[in-house]
């Protein structure tokens, strides 16, 4: 007993030593969080994956619909286009939906654009309500449960918390690149970066999840580095897909990809939309991660990540040869470290493919799959390679720290109640380290 005591004494005055935010968090009870802790809150943004922002399209004249019946909205202003797909059957507009959504690659200004007389932009930015799931099988990929967790506490949409929506279906730009659907979201992010910081005079702090993180790498990226000092408290990516590549990237370009994104339509017409996204192409195996290692496996041949421009043209793709070569090629070979506090969480011990076989080359059937380690998505072994390269830079060593779940998938990574909570002490922490109420309360 005599040596309990003092321990017992001295917890209140532990508990003091925390901030206020993560001192309600661990105190809290049932009911709803006060907003006690948000004049300490770093203001936060968050990016959601793949599909989880809205689009909206508007037709002008130029737009020569394929059938009459998908022209109704010509001259009529913005509608939405990617908002919800279990509507896109009622209101009889697959077709019409494929037609609008799809992209074309221009080799004269090597960017992506939609066809002639298709205008489409993202709606809802800055909004914690930006993100939602289209799938109904999953509907909380979109970042849902990490907001309300950030509302517990006290964080406020519009406020303290921001989404940034972007258009996933292209890819963000490497410094020096020309992407015009970026140059503009990249302003959008930078605008309502400064305006949170200088709101609340505390720098932001950027949470996010899967394909979100690659965004956000690249932002930060191509934001001088004076500006990333002054405005970027913390860069916390969960799960990143990123251009060192993964296999279920390849196996999204063979089968069309119902896994990527949900569309209530044939396997076939969804393979040729997915196929016209630039975000199609993006992270395929870099041959620095996965050297000489036969990745697709055929009776006549093997492909390695050496092998890829020969592998899409396989698979019936000789029009996406140009932009990889073009515009992920560079990609793959660009590793500048964000020179901000960054963290980055990925599950691990998950079956994750490694090697395809398609012994007939035929890639229309489910190929055998050989499974190595990961997050059922991204491979251990590019985690770990990206992970190297951060580290390489001294200065971001210094700044940098890596979390891995066990047995946490990919997106379960932020709809799981332990894993989110992973990430929300990662966000206490990030405000706590520059805090300095720490001081002021004792
Ligand atoms: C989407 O559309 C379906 C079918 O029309 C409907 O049942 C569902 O409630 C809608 N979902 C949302 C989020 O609006
Ligand atoms: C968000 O907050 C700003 C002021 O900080 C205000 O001008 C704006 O109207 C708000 N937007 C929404 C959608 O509430
Ligand atoms: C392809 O790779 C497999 C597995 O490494 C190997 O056994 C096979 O000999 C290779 N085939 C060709 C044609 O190189």
């Amino acid at each position: 007993m005599a040596a309990i005591t003092p321990l017992l004494r001295l917890l209140p005055v532990l508990l003091l030593l925390l901030p206020p935010a993560l001192l309600k968090y661990l105190t809290a009870s049932n009911g709803p969080a006060k907003d006690a802790g948000i004049g300490e809150l770093h203001p936060i943004v968050l990016l959601a994956g793949l599909g989880c922002s809205d689009l909206e399209a508007q037709l002008t004249e130029a737009y020569r619909p394929s059938v009459p019946r998908c022209g109704a909205m010509k001259g009529k202003g913005w509608f939405s286009l990617w908002q919800n797909t279990s509507d896109l059957l009622a209101q009889d507009y697959v077709q019409c939906f494929e037609e609008q959504m799809r992209l074309f690659y221009d080799p004269a200004i090597n960017d992506y654009r939609n066809l002639p007389g298709v205008e489409t932009r993202v709606p809802k930015f800055g909004s914690a309500r930006a993100f939602h799931d289209k799938n109904p099988l999953h509907p909380k990929r979109c970042l849902d449960n990490v907001r309300e967790a950030l509302e517990e506490l006290g964080y406020r949409d519009n406020d303290t918390l921001f989404e940034a929506p972007y258009d996933w279906r292209h890819v963000p730009p490497v410094p020096g690149q020309i992407s015009r659907s970026y140059s503009q979201f990249f302003q959008r992010f930078k605008a309502l970066v400064e305006t949170a910081s200088s709101k609340h005079e505390k720098k932001v702090i950027i949470f996010a999840h899967s394909y979100g993180g690659m965004i956000a790498l690249e932002f930060v990226r191509n934001m001088p580095l004076a500006w990333r000092n002054r405005y970027i408290k913390h860069l916390l990516l969960s799960a990143p897909t990123l251009s060192e590549g993964f296999m279920r990237m390849v196996q999204g370009l063979i089968s069309g990809s119902e896994h990527m994104i949900y569309v209530p339509t044939s396997e076939a017409s969804l393979r040729t939309l997915w196929r016209s996204f630039e975000t199609s192409i993006m992270g395929l195996p870099s041959p620095k991660v996965f050297g000489h290692e036969p990745l697709v496996i055929t009776k006549q041949r093997n492909y390695s990540a050496y092998d890829m421009e020969d592998f899409l043209a396989a698979i019936g793709l000789e029009d996406s040869i140009e932009p990889f070569r073009r515009r992920m090629i560079p990609k793959m070979n660009y590793f500048e470290a964000p020179m901000v506090p960054m963290t980055c969480i990925n599950g691990v011990g998950i079956r994750t493919p490694r090697q395809l076989l398609f012994w007939e080359s035929d890639y229309n059937v489910s190929p055998e799959i050989v499974y190595g380690d990961g997050d059922g998505g991204v491979n251990l072994r590019s985690m770990t390679a990206f992970e190297e390269e951060m580290c390489r830079e001294p200065r971001q060593k210094r700044q940098f720290k890596t979390i891995k779940i066990y047995k946490v998938g990919h997106s379960d990574l932020v709809t799981e109640e332990g894993a989110i909570k992973r990430v929300v002490e990662e966000i206490l922490e990030a405000n706590r380290i520059s805090s300095n109420t720490l001081r002021t309360t004792f």
